[in-house]
């Protein structure tokens, strides 16, 4: 199966290969590259030269074949490549829930964040194989691979809550994530 089902959905087992980030069976899948991450890292031209040598993959989605419709309870496997642009990490384009609900995300593999902002406060999780992290209604967020190695999460949410990336672009996610001058994850305020 390489597409959503189609409701009502029957129950299924689904089987999640934490090496090679995948669901079986398996829905859509989505590719992010540098040229779908325009205006999201604060170094423009570090994103265009990153995009005109290459245009490298920065993150890639799998789903189940559960559909995104109300009351049903998808799931995703994102896998974040390591990697910088401009000194900002590779991270995913952030999307706020149009539908305010909340969502679930377990670290997979590798390492790091999560990144919440609500158009006033900012939050920011360490993420890492086991750890369970909670997105509250309300919460833009992204997350961000602070690794050498991929970062891989799983997600469950809300089939009704939808993906609202327009909301990011407008109004940031508080902070940017750049690796320390002394290692570790630097959080700078956000700078249009
Ligand atoms: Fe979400």
């Amino acid at each position: 199966m390489s597409q959503a089902a189609t409701p009502p959905i029957a129950p299924m087992a689904l089987t999640l290969d934490v090496a090679g980030g995948r669901l079986s069976p398996e829905g859509p899948t989505l590719t992010r590259r540098m040229s779908d991450l325009e205006g999201l890292f604060e170094d423009a031209g570090a994103w265009r030269a990153a995009r005109d040598a290459g245009d490298p993959v920065v993150y890639e989605v799998t789903s189940s074949p559960v559909p995104e419709v109300p009351r049903e309870l998808p799931q995703s496997v994102t896998t974040i490549r390591p990697g910088a642009c401009g000194g900002e990490f590779y991270m995913t384009k952030g999307h706020q829930h149009p539908d305010p609900q909340g969502e679930i995300y377990l670290g997979l593999a590798g390492s790091g964040g999560l990144l919440m902002f609500d158009g006033e406060r900012t939050e920011w999780l360490d993420m890492a194989p086991g750890t369970v992290g909670y997105i509250p209604p309300g919460w833009a967020h992204r997350s961000v691979n602070t690794g050498d190695e991929p970062y891989r999460f799983l997600a469950v949410y809300p089939g009704s809550a939808g993906h609202d990336y327009g909301w990011v672009l407008e109004h940031g996610m508080g902070r940017r994530v750049r690796r320390a001058a002394q290692g570790g994850v630097s959080l700078a305020p956000f700078h249009r």
